[in-house]
């Protein structure tokens, strides 16, 4: 992209990273939305009394969550369709051309592994002796990104590779932290979230 422009292909950079990631990004609102209820570690705790995921991550959040991220993905498709060539240089998530419904796939992989990499967070505070909802700087802002990667390029590599490069990994990295934390602001302004992180 050598164009002259660099200001440009970084804005550029920031749209594509941003829109590819924005499923993975929603999935996380409609957990804190919709989730409660049943833990998925069934209240168990380990050897040393501490609970094995804690009852901030339950079943319906799960669930909801993934369905959620896939919803506002399939939105994105659309718009993507829609939008043309104007909006050419953003994915449609259909790794094989425009087929009807090709994009669910990298659309699950991207939100199951979002959901999974806040579970393993989760785990991994929870071993830390760290107490529901305890805050983990940057882990909190993207145990879901580094899900979300593992997940399509496991099941997607050639698609995400050619889509998403080491420059769309900074940009992300980058602006979501940001962006996670305001929108957590506002679950917490609403009284969904205890904590304004
Ligand atoms: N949530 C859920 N199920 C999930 C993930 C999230 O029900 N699998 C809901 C819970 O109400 C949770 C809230 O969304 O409290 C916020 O999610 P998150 O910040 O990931 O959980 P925390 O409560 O901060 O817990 P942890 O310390 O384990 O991250
Ligand atoms: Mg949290």
């Amino acid at each position: 992209m050598d164009d002259g422009k660099p200001f440009l292909d970084v804005l550029i950079i920031c749209a594509q990273a941003i829109w590819f990631m924005l499923p993975s990004i929603m999935c996380n609102p409609f957990a804190v939305l919709f989730g409660g209820g049943t833990p998925i570690d069934g209240g168990r705790k380990d050897g040393k009394g501490r609970r094995v995921l804690g009852d901030g991550k339950t079943w319906s959040g799960l669930g909801w969550g993934v369905l959620g991220g896939v919803f506002i993905g399939s939105i994105l498709v659309q718009i993507r369709r829609f939008g043309g060539d104007a909006i050419g240089f953003l994915t449609d998530f259909t790794p094989e051309g425009a087929t009807l419904l090709g994009f669910i796939g990298p659309l699950l992989a991207l939100c199951m592994g979002a959901m999974i990499g806040d579970l393993a967070s989760s785990f991994g505070k929870r071993r830390a002796s760290m107490e529901r909802g305890a805050k983990a700087p940057i882990i909190d802002q993207l145990d879901f990104v580094a899900g979300s990667w593992v997940f399509v390029l496991i099941f997607f590599p050639q698609w995400t590779l050619g889509t998403f490069s080491g420059w769309h990994a900074l940009a992300a990295m980058v602006l979501i932290p940001g962006m996670h934390l305001s929108t957590n602001w506002i679950a917490w302004k609403l009284g969904r979230k205890n904590e304004p992180w």
